[in-house]
């Protein structure tokens, strides 16, 4: 049996400083106005709290959490909200934070339960982004990094729940 080990994809400083770029980006589109945050637990909360840090327009934060029934590495486009949202989006200015778009399932489903909630304006934010697994098109609207079809952990993914807390982002190697 092969060890597990991680490869190093985007270090913690780089990762940083995308993430400031991201959150100046976002203060000036949003200048004059408050932005309300949606974390998509759980992938998305390292992510968010880093990028809220750095954008300096009023912000509000809600989390909300979705499972999609796949196995594991791949979502099946059946998406159950596991928790809702505390508050209503009405009126409001709102950006989705995701972790990752892969397949672009999850999201296709949750940006249109989320449209008829009648926000202000729904926009999408993610760190990471695998355009070559695309089946559902769905528009992003700030991106991290887009990166290669392989499987990544750290910054809030996860692989079989572990190495959510890894301050950079990695690919798993040794893996059968
Ligand atoms: P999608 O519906 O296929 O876009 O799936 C998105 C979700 O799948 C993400 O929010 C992650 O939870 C998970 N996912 C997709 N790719 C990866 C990966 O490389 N590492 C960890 N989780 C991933
Ligand atoms: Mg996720």
């Amino acid at each position: 049996m092969m060890e597990e080990t991680i490869r190093v994809l985007v270090p913690e400083a780089e990762a940083a400083k995308r993430i400031e770029e991201i959150g100046r980006q976002i203060s000036d589109d949003y200048a004059g106005r408050q932005v309300h945050l949606i974390c998509i637990l759980k992938g998305g909360v390292f992510f968010m709290c880093e990028l809220a840090k750095r954008i300096t327009v009023p912000v509000s934060m809600d989390f909300m959490s979705v499972s999609s029934y796949g196995d594991g590495t791949s979502s099946s486009g059946i998406v159950k909200i596991a928790k809702d949202l505390d508050e209503t989006l009405e009126g409001k200015d709102v950006i989705i934070v995701e972790d990752i778009i892969d397949s672009g399932r999850t999201l296709y489903y949750l940006m249109d339960v989320l449209k008829q909630r009648k926000p202000k304006s729904l926009r999408l934010c993610t760190l990471l982004d695998k355009p070559q697994r695309r089946v559902k098109d769905v528009k992003v609207d700030y991106v991290g990094y887009e990166i290669p079809d392989e499987f990544v952990v750290g910054y809030g993914l996860d692989y079989a729940q572990k190495y959510r807390n890894l301050p950079y982002i990695g690919v798993v190697e040794g893996v059968e």
